[in-house]
């Protein structure tokens, strides 16, 4: 099966982990990505925002939501009261999946399938564990299942403070661990999914209001 557990490194922080996931091979998403998008932000970050995957512009330049959707992102948390210079965002896929355009260069996202996210899913375990959060947003369907399993559905899960299941135990080392409690899961709406949304006023209204419960949960 793909696994990506075999590239993480034994031991070290995140500059660590990000210069391991670099050259990560667990499953085929590197061949025609153009890079590795490691998660970015600080270690000591109180909320970690959980995304699906980079995108085109994320691809190329190497960090989270830099693109269209993460200027919605950056929109949203400042209307929620978060700084996202005090987050710490990351994807539960990090290499971009896409396909070419009929007759053009233009990639076109595809959604990673569950053999990509389940490969993918130490790399996020390990930010976890290293960053040690209080909250942790999940922005869709696939950044929920991959934190909550696979009957996560964001209609119905969506705002409210939902315990993270341990579910790596005994995968991870715990002498890197930032010590505490276990943090909550809010799930809410990607930021993609509002820009494509009918109705784009309530959906970027939910996305704030989610957002805001997360800012509520932190100790
Ligand atoms: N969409 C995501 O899920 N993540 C990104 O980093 C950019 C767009
Ligand atoms: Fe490794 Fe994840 Fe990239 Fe697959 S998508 S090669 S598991 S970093």
């Amino acid at each position: 099966a793909y696994d990506a557990t075999p590239y993480l490194p034994k031991r070290g922080g995140l500059p660590a982990h990000r210069r391991a996931a670099a050259e990560c091979r667990g499953c085929p998403l590197f061949e025609n990505a153009t890079r590795t998008v490691f998660g970015k932000g600080a270690s000591t970050a109180r909320i970690v925002l959980v995304g699906e995957q980079p995108g085109d512009q994320e691809d190329k330049q190497g960090e989270p939501f830099v693109g269209p959707a993460g200027r919605l992102l950056d929109k949203a948390l400042a209307e929620s009261g978060i700084d996202r210079k005090t987050t710490y965002v990351t994807n539960a896929v990090k290499h971009f999946k896409f396909a070419l355009a009929e007759g053009s260069k233009r990639r076109i996202h595809k959604a990673p399938d569950l053999h990509e996210l389940t490969a993918c899913r130490p790399w996020l375990l390990a930010e976890l564990h290293l960053v040690g959060p209080d909250v942790v947003v999940a922005l869709g369907a696939t950044a929920g299942k991959a934190l909550l399993g696979q009957s996560f559905r964001v209609t119905k899960d969506r705002g409210t403070l939902i315990p993270l299941p341990d579910l790596d135990a005994g995968r991870h080392g715990s002498e890197d661990r930032n010590e505490g409690e276990e943090p909550y899961v809010v799930a809410t709406l990607h930021p993609s999914a509002v820009l494509r949304s009918d109705d784009r006023e309530a959906a970027y209204a939910g996305l704030v209001s989610d957002l805001e419960v997360a800012a509520r949960a932190l100790r």
